[in-house]
């Protein structure tokens, strides 16, 4: 398969047009940021890291029965993907509170939330991403009533799925963010699941195995990548 034109350039990814019908190459690029962009850098190997983790989710999703957009990676940084046309959601899932749900609302940092929550952002830069809810998705019509309940229920499997691959690995999956998209009728789960879209924290001694290790300056960034991204993969190869 070959890539053709750049479609889109977002913060860590870029989107390619290949010269098959359908099918997009997903590049996933060394850079990384945090704050609404405010906090930018490229880390070596970062892309591939990010890349390795999204495939190995979509793949064991596939095999669980949820619908996702990857078909393959051609190298270590780019993904083939089924093209959508993206639904501008941030469906994020939350088992324990922590980030923005801290920030914003009076939860105390850590307090596990049974039973998961579900916030659903619009996914708009330049309005920081304000939070949703049910009402104004259906009135914006990027959902209707019936998809917006599918949605949810895909996330929530989504989350019983990843958070016992995880805990078997001695991760606790705190929350993630998740982005469907269309291919006609069908609601596909697209975009990536990875350390940058997760709020990992290790069993043990509680510490951040995710973005905010960069975000806060917690460690080594990459060190911290390449460890989760390899605890992560290796628990396929022991099933
Ligand atoms: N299967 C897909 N088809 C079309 N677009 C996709 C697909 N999966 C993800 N995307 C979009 O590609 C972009 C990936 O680049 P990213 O760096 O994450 O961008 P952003 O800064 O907008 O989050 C995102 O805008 C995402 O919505
Ligand atoms: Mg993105």
């Amino acid at each position: 398969m070959k890539r053709k034109d750049l479609l889109y350039k977002g913060k860590a990814k870029s989107v390619y047009t290949t010269d098959t019908k359908g099918k997009l190459i997903v590049e996933f690029r060394d850079d990384i940021t945090a704050f609404d962009g405010g906090k930018k850098d490229t880390l070596e190997n970062k892309g591939n890291y990010n890349a390795e983790v999204s495939a190995f989710f979509f793949e064991y999703l596939k095999q669980n029965g949820v619908k996702t957009h990857f078909f393959t990676m051609l190298d270590p940084h780019h993904m083939v993907v089924r093209k959508l046309e993206m639904i501008p959601l941030e469906v994020i899932v939350r088992n324990i509170a922590a980030g923005s749900l801290v920030r914003n609302y009076p939860f105390r940092e850590g307090t596990p939330l049974h039973p998961p929550l579900i916030v659903i952002d619009y996914k708009d830069d330049s309005r920081h991403d304000p939070m949703l809810n049910d009402e104004i998705i259906i009135a914006l019509k990027f959902l209707t009533p019936s998809e917006l309940k599918k949605v949810k229920t895909t996330a929530l499997e989504v989350n019983r799925l990843l958070s016992g691959l995880l805990a078997a690995q001695g991760i606790t999956l705190v929350d993630f963010k998740i982005e469907f998209g269309r291919q006609g009728k069908t609601i596909y789960l697209g975009d990536e699941i990875s350390m940058d879209s997760m709020r990992l924290w290790d069993k043990k001694t509680g510490e951040s195995l995710d973005k905010d290790v960069y975000r806060f300056e917690k460690g080594d960034v990459m060190a911290i990548y390449n460890k989760v991204a390899q605890r992560i993969t290796r628990s396929v190869k022991k099933q």
